[in-house]
């Protein structure tokens, strides 16, 4: 019997090799076992096929949350998710980026409920360290309780994206050049929760949870962290779908708007925002926040 040539036996390693890498990354997309730990809420969290699905239930008694377990600094974070259906008025669904401390900085999604029938508001902010107070707010073009929709923040050192089914709807730049600080030294975890948030949540808090219709549900699926993995010593920016070679894979690093992007996203903020801390002249009686006088692209 001839033993293989060494040529061979490498080039048999390599396939090995690739088809390691190839398995070890579908089975690793999105997968939350690997990747999030349920910080609150108990058996109110909890996970499917897998890995592949992940519920949060809240009732009287509490809702629930679960949070990274990396921190990032910088990346494409994308999460699909399935919001509470019916009266969901009084429920607020999370999906957000925060560092820890007083000086935190954070890029926020929430959900707040309706009830039967009316639009959910996807309100939206960003603190970097510690001052947020920039609120939007947003009805959606569809109805976030029938199907999972894509959920995505794209942070890289110039802007912070927010994105819905890869549609735009917000941009905060990176005005440091103006004196506004910018989220770039603290490392974020996601984190997502489904909590009660009644005293203010819906229609300003007139509307109150209906505890009849508990449990309320939100699905997680596909999270994707295409993202710069921080550890105390060390930095690796990677995909958690793929081997993070491809140059999609990077793209996240430069991304901005092209002209599509700025007009869909105008398309949004004109149709589809209904509200926003940069013409709220009433509250900053003393001046709009100096962000506000630059173009929002
Ligand atoms: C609920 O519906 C009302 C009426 O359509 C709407 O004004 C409001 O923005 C909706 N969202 C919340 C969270 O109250």
């Amino acid at each position: 019997m001839s033993l293989a040539s060494p040529a061979k036996l490498s080039s048999m390693l390599w396939v090995a090799l690739l088809l390691g890498c190839l398995v070890m990354g579908s089975s690793k997309a999105g997968n939350f076992n690997q990747e999030v730990e349920v910080t609150w809420g108990h058996d109110r969290a909890k996970i499917f096929n897998g890995g592949q699905l992940l519920t949060l239930s809240l009732d009287k008694y509490s809702g629930a949350g679960f949070q990274s377990k990396n921190e990032y600094l910088f990346g494409r974070i994308d999460m699909q998710i399935k919001l509470v259906a019916g009266n969901s008025a009084g429920t607020v669904t999370t999906f957000y980026l925060s560092s820890q401390g007083p000086t935190h900085d954070e890029i926020d999604f929430e959900f707040l409920g309706n009830v039967t029938g009316e639009p959910y508001t996807l309100h939206t902010n960003v603190f970097s360290q510690g001052k947020g107070n920039r609120e939007q707010q947003f009805h959606l073009w569809f109805d976030p309780t029938k199907a999972f929709h894509t959920y995505s923040i794209v942070w890289n050192t110039q802007r912070i994206i927010f994105l819905v089914d890869n549609i735009p709807i917000r941009v905060f730049n990176n005005l440091e050049s103006i004196g506004i600080p910018f989220p770039k030294n603290q490392p974020m975890r996601v984190y997502s929760s489904l909590w009660n948030a009644d005293d203010w949540a819906t229609q300003g808090g007139r509307v109150k949870t209906d505890w009849t219709q508990a449990p309320f549900v939100a699905s997680y699926r596909n999270f994707n962290a295409n993202a710069c993995v921080r550890t105390p010593s060390s930095q690796a920016c990677t995909s958690s779908t793929s081997t993070g070679t491809s140059l999609q894979d990077s793209a996240w690093q430069v991304q901005a708007l092209d002209a599509a992007g700025r007009n869909r996203l105008r398309w949004v903020q004109r149709k589809y925002m209904i509200y926003n801390y940069c013409t709220d002249l009433q509250r900053f009686s003393q001046g709009l926040p100096p962000e506000c006088k630059r173009s929002r692209f």
